[in-house]
Order: structure tokens, then sequence, then C-alpha cells
């Protein structure tokens, strides 16, 4: 752990592992830690996505065990705490933990053997893409669960990736790149993941939609289909599980999927059907337009969190928002109560209220995760426009 010199370590606890990361002191500036600072990745903030996959993963492995090997690949490591949280809480038998730097895997090893997993952690020193079209050549058992978490956008480690993942392997990925996802950098989405978005109101949504048509997309290279068991939008990443399974008509069906979808400017709505729009509009996508996750899933992991997890609290409403939302109809989209009332140029009612009214008429509604002043409900975009302008304080006070 020689880069050049002996490095100062401290030790935090996450979840039930203790990991040594680099002193953080010389990484804070206002108070805050900055993670890129440190000599080794290691962002406090993230510790909700791993929280999330940990109890996300330790469900899907659950459900293969005795079936296949429970070998996960955590191919962009940092400190390793992935690779050997998947380990120690999640039921894998053995985790590939990879980073390019080479401190970074001897941080790994060091918290390996802090946590007693050594002979259950196999650490390798890689670009992530070579490693993994080197495991596909190598080792044919597929592998049961791809991490992917790199920097910013994870487009360029997906081909890889599911080229290595075998049928029924699940591929999990973080993006932190929102503002490409969201559309606040056409171009560049449209280089990185080819796909044209654009800001809307509800661009959370659309980013999430965004990365898994480019997943579909490049998993329909290799004949495989997938299946979204989770996909979530939290604070400033995206997190996406899917299940990947072989065969050209899974290929073509997740393919039926994208769709484009339109952002009715007069409305402030974006919605895949085109005949909802009732005047201009904008094409985004193609982007997936099927369901972003398993509602089972959702509720399970809800009932197995553990109230000693550090963000137990914020998973917690995060698994309740997402258990309701994906009962909803796929392709249903959330509304932006900002949106829609800034086309109407009126000031925005209280989500409680509308949801109240949806409801009252018969239609399904509830909050969504995306977003605080956003809201899911399987109402035709007029109606839900029309209810937001009864209720908007502004126009009851005309
Ligand atoms: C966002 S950090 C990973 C954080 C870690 N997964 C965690 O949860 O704490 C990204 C890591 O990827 C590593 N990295 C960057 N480029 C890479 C590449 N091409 N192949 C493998 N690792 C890479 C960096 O050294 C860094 O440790």
């Amino acid at each position: 752990m020689q880069r050049h010199s002996p490095r100062r370590l401290a030790v935090v606890r996450e979840g039930r592992v203790l990991i040594y990361i680099p002193d953080p002191r010389g990484a804070v500036t206002s108070g805050r830690l900055e993670p890129a600072w440190l000599d080794v990745f290691y962002n406090p903030a993230m510790e909700v996505n791993r929280d999330l996959s940990v109890v996300t993963a330790s469900l899907l492995l659950e459900e293969m065990r005795g079936k296949r090997d429970l070998r996960v690949l955590d191919a962009h490591g940092g400190t390793g705490i992935r690779g050997i949280r998947y380990v120690v809480e999640a039921g894998a038998e053995e985790a590939i933990i990879n980073d390019i730097d080479p401190y970074a895997a001897a941080l790994a090893h060091a918290n390996a053997r802090l946590n007693g997993v050594t002979s259950r952690v196999r650490i390798t020193v890689a670009d992530a893409n070579a490693l993994m079209y080197r495991l596909k050549r190598e080792e044919p058992t597929p592998i049961a669960l791809i991490d992917i978490d790199p920097y910013g956008s994870p487009a360029p480690f997906l081909h890889a990736a599911l080229d290595l993942a075998g049928h029924g392997s699940i591929v999990a990925v973080t993006a932190t790149d929102l503002a490409v996802l969201e559309g606040s950098k056409p171009k560049k989405a449209f280089r990185r993941y080819m796909v044209e978005v654009y800001k809307t109101p509800s661009s959370r949504e659309v980013a999430v939609r965004a990365l898994l048509a480019f997943i579909a997309k490049t998993a329909a290279i290799f004949d495989k289909g997938v299946e979204p068991l989770m996909s979530v939008y939290h604070g400033h990443f995206i997190r996406v599980f899917v299940k990947v399974q072989r065969g050209a008509s899974r290929a073509e069906k997740s393919l039926s999927q994208l769709k484009h979808a339109y952002h009715c400017i007069n409305l402030g709505v974006v919605v895949f059907d085109e005949a909802e729009c009732n005047g201009n509009k904008i094409a985004l996508g193609p982007l997936w337009s099927g369901p972003l996750g398993d509602a089972n899933i959702a509720l399970k992991a809800l009932s197995n969190l553990s109230e000693d997890l550090g963000s137990y609290k914020s998973l917690k409403k995060l698994l309740s928002h997402i258990s309701v939302e994906y009962t909803f109809p796929p392709s249903t989209i959330y509304y932006s109560i900002a949106g829609i009332s800034s086309s109407l140029k009126v000031s925005m009612p209280s989500r409680r209220l509308i949801i109240e009214e949806l409801k009252s008429r018969g239609y399904r509604a509830s909050e969504t995760h995306f977003s605080p002043e956003g809201f899911r409900a399987d109402a035709p975009p007029q109606e839900v426009v029309e209810i937001i302008k009864e209720l908007s304080p502004s126009a009851r006070n005309r």
C-alpha cells in the first residue's frame, strides 16, 4: 500500500463491515468530504446506494442459491466496500473486486483481511472492460451479479458487462451523469447513449428510461433481453438492477419496449402516447417504456430492511414509494406539479389535494420517489391538467 509514502488510514463502519478509507482530513472542504480528493474513492453519500444494493442483492442471490455459483463482480471496487458487503451481508459466496488503481486494490486487500473474508474475495487490478472480456473467455460459469459503479457514465462499461452476463445474471448499474441523461446536454446524451433527450418537467424518469433503453439495446447486440427488477433515482445517482436472459426472442421482446415519449409543451407533461398531447410536442427517445421494476422485490426489500442500516430512513421511504409506483401501468410517467402549473401559468396546488381529487374520481394516484413535487396517476393528462387548474390557489382566488 505504498504508492508515494505509507498512508494514514481511517476506519468507517457501514452495514455490518468495517472499512479502511484514506485519512479524510486532507479532503474536507467547507466541512464536507470531497471523495475525489481521497487517494482511494469513498463517498459516504453513496451509503444509500450501497445499502440498497446489499438489500436487493441478498434477495436476488437467495433466489439463485443452489442453482448456480453465487459469485459477484465488483468491477469498480474502490476500497472494496461493495464486494465485501456482498460477501458479509448479501450471501455472496465469492466476490471478485477490481480496480484500475493498484493502491485501491491494496486497500481492498486490507479491508478483506479486516473483515475476515480474504478466502472469499479475489482482488484484481485491471481496466474493468479488459477484466470482463477476460472473465468471459476464461471463466465460463456465469457471474451471478455484475456491479458497475464507475465515475459518471456507465456507458463505456455496459458492452463488456452485458457480454459477460449469462442467463439469469443480474447487472447492477450506477449512473451519476444525471445532467446528460436528464437532457441538459442533449448532444452528449446522443453521443453517449444514442438517445434524444431534452430537459423536461419529468426529466428524472426520462433519465432512468434513457439508461434502461441503452442497456436493452446493448444487451440485444448479444441476443440477450433484459428485465428491470429495480430502478431508482436518488440524490445524485440512478441505480438500476436488470436481469439478463439469453435468446434472440428475449432480445426482440426487450427492444419492443423502446418507444418515443413526447413532451407536450402546452400541458407540461411527458407521455408515451403522442395523441394525448393535443398541441405542440417534442419527441424524446427512444426510451424504455416497460416496467421500471418488480413491486414484489421492492416489497420484500422493504420487509427485510434492517434498522441498523445507516440509510434506513431514506431507504424505507424510497422502497415504500417504488413498491406502489411499480404497480402502475408500466408506461405511465410521473406528472410534475411544477411543470404543469408553469405551463398553465398558475400557482402550484398541494400534492395531497391533487392525489385526493384523482382518487375521488376513481383513478389510482400516488406520490413518486422521483420528486417531492411529483405524483403518478393512471388518469389521462388532459384531466390531470384540469384538476391542477381547478385546485390551483391562484385560479381559485380569481
Ligand atoms: C465511483 S468509484 C467506485 C466506488 C465504490 N464502488 C464504492 O461503492 O465505494 C470508481 C472507481 O473506479 C475506478 N476506475 C476508474 N476507471 C476504471 C476502469 N477503467 N476500470 C476499473 N476501475 C476503474 C476508480 O479508481 C475508482 O476507484
